[in-house]
């Protein structure tokens, strides 16, 4: 079935979608190789990029995009409008998407797409906090609830924090800035995204390291703390084992060493059973369960030199995909993960 869509105002929305420029957008598409008639789930809708390509490569399939933010789902009505009856949106988290699918017809998927962490929109707006370079309200949340990031930064114990900056910034000063931080607090709490910014700097003696502001690694920790943004890439990763049909694909593209290292770490042990005869054939590896996907690639897929130079935010970009088996998905082992928590 083919679409029928206003194409004069899909292109005008796809023209909209430059304010975020999607991340390996032509790999996504090929590991994903959307068809006419299928569904898929875009967990991170943001500015669309990823929603709009696939409908404009298959005009006929059907795509449900999830985002947690609500301005981005303001701001992605008119995709909606464009793709009449082929895009349904709704705010929620990734973590649940089985569950949202599940709600919204979608229970068994022919393909997931996942481009973790922030937009650009959330990045350049200094109102949202996540910003080191420009000062805004220390907040940080890409949902709008729940506690702000200077609600960590004022109330957590110092072990904790130190344990956020070390764990999920791999931040070496961890301490010294958890420790700076603390007796700063005491006098003043921090609301203003610049004023921590100031104190990462004056604890590691310098304004840029390696290039890069010396708050960033602080920044990013907060940041994935206040979004948990682990807790619901594990979550997101189990739940598409479950809607993916046999045959169903799962991209997923990270730009954190940590988040990373979470998909590498899911899709090996997943795959563990490569089979051997056939490709479609799963088999028991000895622990009673049989491999719930195999690998589109090996290796993860990273931005050409190209990428990098028009959109330099694409630098660290790792892409990985796998292909779904007709094996039941393993138990949901998520919970597993070592994060640090209030
Ligand atoms: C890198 S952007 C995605 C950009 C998109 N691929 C595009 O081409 O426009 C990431 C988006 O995912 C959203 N997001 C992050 N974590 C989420 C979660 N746990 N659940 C739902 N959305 C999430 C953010 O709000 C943001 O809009």
């Amino acid at each position: 079935m083919t679409a029928r869509r206003d194409t004069s105002s899909a292109e005008g929305v796809r023209r909209g979608t430059q304010r975020h420029v999607p991340v390996l957008l032509p790999q996504v598409l090929h590991a994903l190789a959307p068809r006419d008639g299928e569904a898929y789930v875009d967990g991170t809708f943001g500015a669309g990029g990823y929603s709009c390509a696939i409908l404009t490569a298959a005009p006929g399939a059907r795509v449900l995009a999830i985002d947690r933010d609500p301005s981005a789902l303001a701001a992605g009505r008119a995709m909606v409008d464009a793709f009449p009856g082929h895009l349904t949106l709704v705010e929620g988290r990734f973590g649940e998407l089985d569950r949202v699918a599940a709600e919204q017809g979608f229970a068994h998927a022919d393909g997931v797409v996942l481009d973790v962490g922030v937009s650009s929109m959330q990045l350049d707006d200094p109102a949202r906090g996540f910003s080191f370079q420009a000062d805004g309200p220390l907040d940080m949340r890409m949902s709008g609830t729940g506690p702000t990031a200077a609600d960590i930064v004022n109330t957590a114990e110092e072990e904790l924090l130190a344990d956020i900056f070390y764990h999920l910034g791999e931040e070496r000063s961890a301490r010294g800035i958890a420790r700076a931080i603390v007796r700063r607090r005491q006098e003043k709490p921090f609301e203003r995204t610049a004023d921590l910014a100031a104190l990462a700097a004056r604890v590691l003696g310098r304004e840029k390291i390696a290039g890069r502001h010396a708050a960033t690694r602080t920044f990013q920790a907060l940041r994935i703390y206040v979004n948990d943004e682990l807790g619901e890439l594990a979550q997101a990763l189990a739940a598409a084992e479950r809607i993916l049909a046999p045959g169903g694909r799962l991209v997923v593209v990270a730009f954190h060493s940590l988040e990373d290292g979470l998909v590498k770490h899911f899709l090996k042990e997943r795959a563990s059973a490569e089979p051997r005869g056939s490709r479609h054939l799963p088999v028991d590896i000895g622990h009673g369960r049989a491999a719930s996907f195999r690998f589109v690639n090996q290796r993860p897929v990273s931005p050409t030199a190209e990428e990098i130079v028009s959109n330099p935010r694409a630098r660290s970009a790792k892409l990985r995909a796998a292909i779904r088996t007709e094996a039941p998905a393993w138990p949901d082992d998520s919970g597993d993960l070592a994060v640090p928590r209030l």
